[in-house]
């Protein structure tokens, strides 16, 4: 660490933002690899092999995704020891919201009834929850607001094409919370990166329902309302953005890979994930994977890894943890963080 430019961020930078609580809800229902064998032509070798993915959790029908967001949030203010009321903003990142409007932020605010709370919705796909923390961040240093609700929250299930084998195997449904909030000099957001580049918009889609079909290619049309993606060209973008990503935000604060306790990565495919740490040359023992269990949940992977690694004790108070994701967009964030708890 250069111990010269932490020393000047401390004083630059007095008031510190890091997490308060924590909390992460998952349905159920579990979609197992043999199960997905009887619905399309597919192995437990293959996805198991090629993505690390074993299992994933399905939203019941009749379930909306806002009530899993609803859950984790619940939890997460909890574990912060404040109260709905205590919620001055609500920040939800998805790309599976139950209306266009109202939001899921609004959906969520009413049942917590956190009345006092400002709501709205982000779209940053997979990535949405590192934008969210960064978006967090700058309304409670700038002192606008004073506790920043984050959710992480989709339902991809609901998206997904129960036929298209390339896509079906590798989406589950979740979501992740955090409560923001001033922490202790020193700890908490030390430096946070957000990127996207729209030119590569059309390697993950999920169009909408009023979309005018002259505008799209064919391929779109097929399926029209269900993800589609362009999976080789994800998967070697992700790998450069999560590598590129982890090294801005050191850089911004100073930090080599020697400093980093943990990386906490996005979860969609084991080969990306191990694929980036060779790249960093950071140990796999440094590197969160839970994908086995819940496959990639979209914008709830980051927090729900962030809170089962806290939850079972193996991030410790002044460790430095990298929070990295990629997605549709396509999009991409990076955020470093002394934990204060
Ligand atoms: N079961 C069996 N075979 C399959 C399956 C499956 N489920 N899916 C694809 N195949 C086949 C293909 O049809 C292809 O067969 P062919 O050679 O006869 O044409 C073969 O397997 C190889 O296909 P590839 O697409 O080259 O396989 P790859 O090794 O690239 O793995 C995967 C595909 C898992 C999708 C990978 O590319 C990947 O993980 N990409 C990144 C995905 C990702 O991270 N998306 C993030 C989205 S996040 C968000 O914002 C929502």
């Amino acid at each position: 660490m250069n111990s010269n430019i932490w020393r000047l961020r401390i004083l630059d930078n007095c008031l510190c933002v890091g997490i308060l609580g924590l909390g992460m809800s998952v349905p159920d229902n579990i979609l197992t690899n043999s199960d997905l064998e009887k619905m399309v032509e597919t192995s437990d070798e293959w996805i198991t092999k090629r993505t690390g993915i074993s299992e994933r959790r399905i939203l019941e029908n009749g379930k909306a995704s806002s009530e899993l967001g609803y859950l984790a949030a619940k939890q997460a203010i909890e574990d912060a020891k404040l109260s709905p009321e205590d919620i001055d903003l609500i920040i939800v990142a998805t790309i599976t919201p139950d209306y266009s409007t109202p939001s899921m932020s609004c959906i969520i605010q009413n049942k917590l009834n956190a009345y006092k709370a400002a709501a709205f919705d982000i779209n940053a796909a997979c990535t949405g929850f590192v934008y969210g923390m960064t978006i967090a961040e700058q309304f409670i240093k700038t002192e606008y607001y004073k506790n920043v609700l984050v959710i992480g929250c989709d339902g991809l299930s609901r998206v997904v094409d129960w036929k298209d084998r390339n896509t079906c195997v590798l989406f589950g449904d979740g979501a992740g919370a955090a409560v923001l909030g001033r922490v202790e000099d020193g700890f908490g957001i030390l430096a946070t990166k957000i990127g996207a580049d729209g030119s590569l918009g059309n390697l993950l889609t999920i169009p909408c329902y009023h979309i005018d079909e002259s505008d799209i290619e064919k391929r779109l049309h097929e399926n029209k309302h269900v993800i589609w993606m362009g999976g080789n060209e994800v998967f070697k973008f992700a790998v450069k953005v999560m590598e590129q990503a982890t090294i801005d935000v050191m850089e911004k604060a100073g930090f080599t890979i020697e400093d980093i306790s943990l990386i906490i990565p996005h979860q969609a495919n084991k080969r990306i994930i191990d694929g980036a740490a060779k790249r960093l040359k950071i140990s796999n023992e440094r590197v969160v994977e839970n994908l086995s269990k819940y496959g990639n949940t979209s914008a709830a992977t980051i927090p729900v890894a962030l809170y089962e690694t806290y939850k079972t004790g193996k991030i410790k108070k002044g460790d430095n943890i990298v929070l990295v994701g990629f997605g549709g967009g396509l999009t991409w964030a990076a955020g470093l963080i002394k934990w204060n708890k």
